[in-house]
């Protein structure tokens, strides 16, 4: 059964991707896309860093500690580059919308007594990363970032933001992204929640799992913690 699950996950995993690649790149060489890619990042790195405020930089840090967990759940996937290495790109740049979002608001403790109005302003930090990261109305190396920032914050039952998608309508590095974004913020302290020890955090996603995340994902992921020393 789970074998069946499997093969069925991986076989339209690799039709998906297969067809946003070809829609990405077309003609060009892995050469050329190498160096596209290796540019555009240089140079979008450099703007978002200079514009990122001191007081928000822990924004590109957060990015900065999911990476190789992404990495690892999209090498078993048997992602390639470079669309592997966009998606390491997504996570490292997936709240760099924050930027926008007053400090005050972010870094606020008051959490549940936030209004709507306030949480709608939070949920948007989703879109304007997307915007920050590809500006441009045409599909380029960056348009496939943009996506999985965009998506981060979707669940794979519907539920979450901006577009509600579902399943795989929800893009691949975000349905990672948002595994190790959750086991992020459940085990470092937030101004907003308790730390969680690292089995209580893995119960939790698994309990979510299904609900929240892609099963596959989530299974992974955790795999992936557990092997981790400490
Ligand atoms: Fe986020």
């Amino acid at each position: 059964m789970a074998q069946a699950f499997d093969s069925r996950y991986y076989s339209e995993l690799e039709a998906i991707l297969f067809d946003r690649e070809k829609k990405l790149f077309g003609n060009l060489s892995r050469n050329e896309i190498q160096s596209n890619l290796y540019q555009n990042e240089l140079a979008r790195k450099i703007a978002v860093e200079k514009a990122i405020p001191k007081k928000n930089h822990n924004v590109l840090l957060h990015g900065d500690s999911i990476v190789s967990s992404v990495r690892y759940v999209g090498e078993q996937l048997k992602i390639e580059e470079p669309l592997l290495k966009l998606i390491e790109y997504s996570a490292l740049m997936h709240d760099v919308g924050k930027i926008k979002i007053d400090s005050a608001l972010l870094e606020s403790d008051k959490v549940f007594s936030r209004t709507s109005k306030e949480f709608g302003e939070l949920m948007k930090h989703a879109e304007y990363g997307a915007m920050i990261i590809n500006p441009y109305p045409f599909e380029n190396c960056f348009s496939y970032v943009a996506e999985q920032v965009k998506h981060h914050h979707e669940n794979i039952n519907g539920t979450g933001y901006p577009s509600g998608l579902r399943g795989n309508e929800i893009p691949v590095g975000s349905r990672i992204i948002r595994v190790s974004d959750s086991y992020n913020a459940m085990t470092h302290p937030r101004p907003y929640n308790h730390v969680m020890e690292k089995l209580q955090a893995i119960e939790e996603i698994i309990s979510n799992s299904g609900v929240l995340f892609d099963e596959k994902i989530a299974q992974i992921f955790c795999e992936y913690i557990l092997r981790e020393k400490n």
